[in-house]
C-alpha cells in the first residue's frame, strides 16, 4: 500500500530519528512509504493538526503519487482525523492507530490477542461520533443515507458490550497466569527478563542464549507475546528461566500500555532485568530513557538491571564488563549477533543469580522455603525477603 509520511517539526530535538522510527513502523504494517511531508509549526491546528496550506499540499502529493494511505506522526483527535479524510480524500493514520495496527497482525497467543482487540476497541469508541460514514460515501450506495442515530447508538451499544466481554475474558486469563506464576515462585526459579527498546536486538540473545529461533526481523515489534525458555547456567546456578518481551516505543498509545500489562507483567516478577541496547545506534541514549519510563510506569523500576549493550561489531566497540561504585555489574557489552561476549553475559547473570535471591511468591511461602534456596546463608535471605515483601507484592 502506497503511504505518504507526515510529520510536524515542533522544535523537539528528535525530530528525524522519530520519522525514521515511523518509516519503519510503517514497513511492519505493510506499508510502503513513497513520499515524506514535513513542516515546522509551533502547535498543532485545531482542524487539520496542518495548515489548510500544507494540507493542501498533502492532497496534491496523494494524487502526484497515487498514494492510498496518509500516516501522521502524531496523535490525532478524531475531529483532525476526519476533516482530514474528507479533504484528502484518502485514508488518515495516526500513529497510535498504526502501532495498534502492527499490534494486531503480530498477536500470537489468544490473550495477546484478546489485549490488541480490547485496544483497539478503545480506541474507535473515542472516533464514534457523528460523520462516520464520510469515507463510505466516496464509495457511493453504501452509506449514502447516512447511520441516523439509531445506528451510532448500536455501534456504541455492540462495543461496550464486546469490551466488557473482553474484560472479563482478560480478567479470568491474568488469574490464571498469576496462579501458574506462584507455583513457579514456589520453585524458586531465578527469572530473567529481556527488555529493550524495540529493534535493539532482543530476540537475537533469546536465541543464541537459548536456541530457541524465535522470530528475528528487522521490523519493530517482531515479537509480542512473551516467550520463556529455560537456560542452564552450569552446577553453581543450574536453570534460570528467561523471557523475551515486546519492545517498547517511544509514545506507545496509553491505552496500549494498560493493555499489554499482562504481556510486561513477566517482566514485573523477574529477579533481574537485561535491559538490552543497540549500542550503534545514535538514539540510544533517549531510548534507554524511555524504557526506563516505562519500566517505571508498570512499577518494575525497582528490580535489578544490566545495560546489555549490544551490537558492539557495528558500533566498533570490544566486549567488557562495567562494575559501578558497589561493584556491582551495570553494564556488558556484547555482540549478540556474532556471539562475542555472551560469555560475559552468562557470567554476569550468574554472579547477579549469586547475589540477588529469588523473589518470593508470598512470604509465607519463603519463609517456609528459605532453607532451600541455594547459595544463600538462610538468615540473611530471610531478612531480604522479609524486608523486601512488601515491595514485591
Ligand atoms: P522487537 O521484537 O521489535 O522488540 O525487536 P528485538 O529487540 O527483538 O530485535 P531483533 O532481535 O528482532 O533484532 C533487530 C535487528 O537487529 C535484526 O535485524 C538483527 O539481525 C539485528 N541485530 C541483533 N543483534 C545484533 C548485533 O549484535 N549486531 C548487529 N550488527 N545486528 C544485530
Amino acid at each position: 500500500m502506497r503511504a505518504a509520511l507526515v510529520g510536524i517539526d515542533f522544535g523537539r530535538g528528535d525530530f528525524t530519528a522519530s520519522l525514521e522510527e515511523l518509516a519503519l513502523l510503517a514497513r511492519s504494517a505493510g506499508a510502503e512509504p513513497i513520499t515524506t511531508i514535513t513542516a515546522k509549526r509551533s502547535s498543532p491546528d485545531p482542524a487539520y493538526f496542518v495548515g489548510s496550506g500544507k494540507a493542501d499540499e498533502i492532497g496534491q502529493a496523494c494524487l502526484a503519487e497515487r498514494i492510498e494511505i496518509v500516516i501522521f506522526n502524531h496523535a490525532l483527535s478524531p475531529a483532525q482525523q476526519r476533516n482530514l479524510e474528507k479533504r484528502l480524500n484518502v485514508r488518515v493514520l495516526d500513529r497510535t492507530s498504526l502501532i495498534l495496527d502492527i499490534f494486531a497482525q503480530r498477536a500470537q497467543s489468544h490473550e495477546g490477542k484478546l489485549q490488541v482487540e480490547l485496544a483497539q476497541l478503545q480506541h474507535l469508541a473515542t472516533r464514534l461520533i457523528r460523520g462516520w460514514t464520510h469515507l463510505e460515501r466516496q464509495k457511493g450506495g453504501i452509506g449514502l443515507r447516512g447511520p441516523g442515530e439509531t445506528q451510532l447508538e448500536t455501534d456504541r451499544r455492540l462495543i461496550g458490550e464486546r469490551v466488557k466481554m473482553l474484560r472479563t475474558r482478560l480478567a479470568k486469563l491474568r488469574k490464571q497466569h498469576e496462579t501458574q506464576r506462584r507455583s513457579r515462585g514456589r520453585n524458586q526459579t531465578f527469572s530473567v527478563s529481556l527488555v529493550g527498546y524495540t529493534n535493539a536486538g532482543k530476540s537475537t540473545l533469546f536465541n543464541t542464549l537459548t536456541k530457541a529461533g524465535v522470530y528475528v526481523a528487522n521490523q519493530l515489534f517482531a515479537t509480542l507475546d512473551t516467550t520463556s525458555r529455560r537456560l542452564y547456567l552450569g552446577e553453581e546456578t543450574g536453570n534460570v528461566v528467561i523471557s523475551d518481551t515486546v519492545g517498547f516505543v517511544r509514545e506507545l498509545p496509553h491505552q496500549l500500555v494498560a493493555a499489554f500489562r499482562a504481556t510486561l507483567e513477566e517482566t514485573i516478577h523477574a529477579d533481574l532485568l537485561l535491559h538490552v541496547v543497540d549500542g550503534s545506534s545514535p538514539v540510544r541514549m533517549e531510548q534507554i530513557e524511555q524504557v526506563n519510563e516505562v519500566l517505571r510506569e508498570i512499577g518494575a523500576d525497582h528490580i535489578p538491571q544490566i545495560l546489555v549493550w549490544n551490537k558492539i561489531d557495528a558500533a566498533g566497540l570490544e566486549p567488557g564488563v562495567e562494575r559501578d561504585e558497589y561493584d556491582k555489574i551495570s553494564r556488558v557489552f556484547i555482540s549478540a549477533h556474532s556471539g562475542a561476549g555472551l560469555d560475559l553475559l552468562r557470567d554476569a547473570i550468574v554472579e547477579a543469580a549469586r547475589t540477588e535471591p529469588v523473589e518470593a511468591a508470598d512470604p509465607g511461602i519463603a519463609l517456609a522455603d528459605a532453607d532451600h534456596i541455594p547459595n544463600t546463608p538462610s538468615g540473611s535471605t530471610l531478612a531480604y525477603v522479609i524486608a523486601r515483601s512488601p515491595l514485591g507484592t
